[in-house]
């Protein structure tokens, strides 16, 4: 059976060393890293995130700000609202959540963020800096699962790593993060040509598909860590249930270790967002940042 990797007790420990340095900032540089959040409309799963990342915010000694904005905001009022936290000196970091009404341009809100700003990581610059190596804000749900791969492995160089995915969010970022540690990186999606064969290949498997318990357990490769970014909500047996892009009854079988759903990837990505937003507070102030 595999190992479980308990993301959550990660991302507990990591949100401690978190406000350790936010402290340590308070107290030496007199800086108090801040982080607003504009949410524009109703949807239920995006005002629960919200809520936890405002919770989380403010227990590791942070500033926080909820922007809640109605669904019919116009492109402009919203952008409006982006060039005022652009401008404010108390706010490190912007963070537009996704998705948007379908009436707005999407990519022109997120490269209306001032890159400085951006804990998302999703501004054209970020991602462009982080292709070509250079030092980027960079988007959350990647950084955390190449911490639960590495926190689980050790060293990822010269690991066959596939990834099931090309979003913007996870899949190119995650690749382009393990690319940098030295693995070689495989993208499939669920178009490519035999997925399982390509999938078996793989000695660490990051599931970012977003289609419910995909990824079976005869796809992986004995051994193999498992790393499983979906969220899925669906129904079983009459009841709501939240499940991963793997079918981890079939996977826990055959891997290493595996990532639970929930409890697995899904609470390092507000950890890693504080520790974004502690890095953006640190770089315009001049000062270096914290170790975290
Ligand atoms: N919606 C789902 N995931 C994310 C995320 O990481 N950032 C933002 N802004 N919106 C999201």
């Amino acid at each position: 059976m595999a190992k479980l990797i308990d993301g959550k007790a990660y991302a507990e420990a990591l949100r401690g060393r978190i406000a350790v340095a936010v402290a340590s900032l308070k107290k030496n540089h007199n800086l108090t890293p801040g982080l607003a959040v504009v949410l524009v409309g109703e949807d239920p799963a995006s005002k629960v995130y919200v809520a936890n990342k405002a919770k989380q915010t403010v227990e590791v000694g942070m500033n926080s700000w909820e922007h809640k904005m109605p669904a019919d905001t116009s492109e402009a009022d919203l952008l409006a609202i982006v060039q005022k936290l652009n401008n404010d000196s108390s706010v490190h970091g912007i963070l537009v959540q996704m998705p948007v009404p379908k009436h707005i341009d999407s990519a022109k809100v997120l490269n209306t963020i001032d890159p400085a700003k951006d804990v998302d990581g999703f501004h054209v610059v970020n991602v462009g800096r982080l292709s070509t190596g250079q030092d980027a804000l960079t988007a959350c749900t990647p950084v955390g699962c190449v911490m639960l791969a590495k926190a689980t492995l050790g060293k990822l160089d010269g690991l066959n790593a596939v990834v099931i995915g090309r979003s913007n969010i996870v899949g190119k970022p995650v690749a382009q993060l393990l690319l940098a540690e030295n693995c070689t990186v495989t993208i499939a999606h669920s178009k490519s040509k035999d997925l399982p064969g390509i999938v078996r290949q793989a000695d660490l498997v990051i599931a970012a598909v977003g289609r419910p318990e995909m990824v079976k357990g005869d796809w992986i490769k004995p051994g193999a860590c498992v790393i499983d970014v979906g969220i899925n909500r669906i129904e079983r047996d009459g009841k709501n249930k939240l499940v991963g892009d793997c079918d981890f009854a079939s996977c826990e079988k055959v891997a290493g270790s595996i990532t639970p759903v929930p409890g697995g990837v899904g609470p390092m990505t507000i950890a890693c967002l504080l520790h974004n937003t502690v890095k953006a507070a640190a770089a315009m102030k001049g000062i270096k940042t914290p170790e975290m």
